[in-house]
């Protein structure tokens, strides 16, 4: 553009120059004509300014568009609030990830009933997180079926079934909100600033993180975040299982969530978790025994299948893998 104007200034010197040569123009006159391109210079680069910054602009919304477009493969069938009871039901289970290809399950069946716990052990990779990522439907399963209340779960409405669990993932994220809005994320608004702060309150003392918040210097308005403080891995879990358990769901599900922080907070987390857990029933993923031992039923995975079952006497006596581990585990604890 600027070549362009650049040029225009050096054409009409050299036209206006031979024509006051000729006679047929004056000084004035060619002063004039320098003084009308530098006026149009201004909006012509604009124009090229404009044209440049439309051409981004429709590139960025390609990409949006390309997002906005996305179909979910997961879709309710059903948009009926139902109160569920929380019984939960595995049967004969397989999965492969679509975009691995990786049989990440094969072949689960269980049942907890209402009320009761189960918890799940393995190594890592053996399946344990693609259970609760089907009991959340975030995938629909290749084989079997899972069911809740003995119906399976897609034919119950996604947003019935999510709101009534309570789901403390492995990678937790975080808002870059203050802490009580972070606690606070799956309570309606319907409630009002008192109710909820007190909620906000019960629910942090619950997950042992009350006394951490106190002490930062603006509390429960602290920031977190790109615009504020960053909280420990162990922090982050326990403020992740304050906003699980702050909606009182009918289902908990615990995915490795104490694996940060120590033994003794862990302790005081599954007390008070005790509490809590009664009535619901809850999924806990480990790969602490001591956070298992307590469970109505522990199931061992190993490649996405069910090598033990029992509660924690049955795996002891059976003297296996759970009873392997478990002597594992108690030994690194008395070596620290
Ligand atoms: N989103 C995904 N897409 C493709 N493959 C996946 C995905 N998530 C997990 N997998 C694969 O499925 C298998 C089981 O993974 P899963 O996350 O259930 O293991 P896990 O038992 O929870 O392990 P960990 O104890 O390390 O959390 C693994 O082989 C993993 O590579
Ligand atoms: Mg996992």
């Amino acid at each position: 553009m600027l070549l362009l104007v650049g040029l225009s200034t050096l054409l009409t010197v050299y036209i206006g120059g031979k024509e006051v040569i000729a006679g047929r123009a004056t000084n004035g006159n060619i002063a004039e004509f320098i003084i009308y391109v530098n006026m149009l210079t201004w909006p012509v680069a604009s124009l090229g300014w404009v044209t440049s910054i439309i051409q981004r602009a429709a590139a960025s919304q390609e990409r949006i568009n390309e997002f906005l477009h996305l179909e979910p493969e997961i879709v309710s069938n059903n948009t009926e609030d139902k109160v569920i009871a929380g019984k939960i039901e595995f049967q004969n289970v397989g999965f492969v990830y679509p975009d691995s290809g990786i049989k990440a399950l094969d072949n689960i069946s269980f049942t907890v009933t209402p009320g009761k716990s189960l918890a799940i052990l393995g190594k890592t990779g053996s399946g344990k997180s693609t259970i609760a990522n089907l009991l959340l439907r975030m995938y629909d399963p290749t084989e079997g079926k899972v069911l809740i209340d003995n119906i399976n779960i897609e034919a119950l409405s996604l947003t019935s079934i999510r709101k009534q669990t309570g789901y403390v993932p492995q990678d937790v994220f975080l808002f870059s909100d203050s802490i009580a809005n972070n606690i606070a994320f799956g309570l309606t608004d319907e409630i009002d600033e008192d109710k909820k702060r007190e909620l906000v309150y019960t629910a942090a003392k619950q997950a042992v993180i009350y006394d951490n918040i106190e002490e930062f210097p603006k509390k429960f308005e602290t920031m977190i975040g790109e615009r504020g403080i960053t909280l420990s891995g162990g922090q982050k879990q326990r403020l992740s299982i304050a906003r699980a358990i702050i909606k009182h769901p009918k289902i908990l599900i615990f995915d490795d969530c104490l694996s940060a922080v120590d033994t003794n907070t862990e302790r005081k987390i599954l007390d008070n978790l005790e509490q809590i857990m009664k009535g619901r029933t809850s999924l806990i993923i480990s790969h602490r025994i001591s956070s298992v031992k307590h469970a109505d039923e522990i199931i061992f995975l190993d490649g996405g299948r069910i090598i033990e079952r029992g509660d924690h006497d049955v795996l002891m006596q059976k003297n296996g893998e759970y009873a392997a581990l478990f002597e594992k585990q108690m030994l690194e604890e008395l070596e620290a």
